[in-house]
């Protein structure tokens, strides 16, 4: 079993996809190990997305995951995180597949409805930056 982290984004909570989003994970077989509704501060973004700080988007994508409810999740199944990332979609969600989370709900390169980690060290950092261990049992 592995585990990933996962956030629907606040152009999803926006629009009332949460429920659909959840529904496609479970469908694919993730079990929900931990869920909780937050409003980030734009430094708490900051911290989250630190690996970014020098891409051209930094400013701008602080300011939208910002800017309304998010999701933070912990999910769980074998081959969690590239699972995930295979539902999730592409980042740009013009080069999404069918059927995938981003394909059916993203609006825009930034405003891509759901993030899912990208490797075992990052999933790690992330579930710590959002979740403490009593609340993962
Ligand atoms: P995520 O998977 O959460 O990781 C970093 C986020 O930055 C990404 O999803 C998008 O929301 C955003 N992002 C990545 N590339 C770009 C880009 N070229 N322009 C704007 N936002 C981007």
């Amino acid at each position: 079993m592995q585990r990933t982290f996962s956030i629907i984004k606040p152009d999803a909570v926006r629009k009332g996809h949460t429920g659909a989003v959840l529904a496609m994970i479970e469908k694919a077989s993730f079990q929900l190990v931990a869920i909780k509704k937050l409003s980030i501060s734009k430094r708490q973004a900051a911290g989250f997305y630190a690996v970014h700080a020098q891409r051209p988007f930094f400013n701008s994508l602080t300011d939208f995951m910002s800017s309304g409810a998010i999701f933070v999740m912990v999910l769980e199944k074998e081959n969690a995180i590239a699972d995930l990332r295979k539902l999730m979609g592409a980042t740009n969600p013009a080069n999404a597949e069918e059927g995938t989370i981003r394909k059916k709900f993203a609006g825009s390169i930034e405003e891509n409805t759901i993030h899912g980690s990208d490797a075992e060290e990052t999933a790690k950092f992330e579930i710590g930056y959002f979740f403490a261990g009593y609340e993962l049992a």
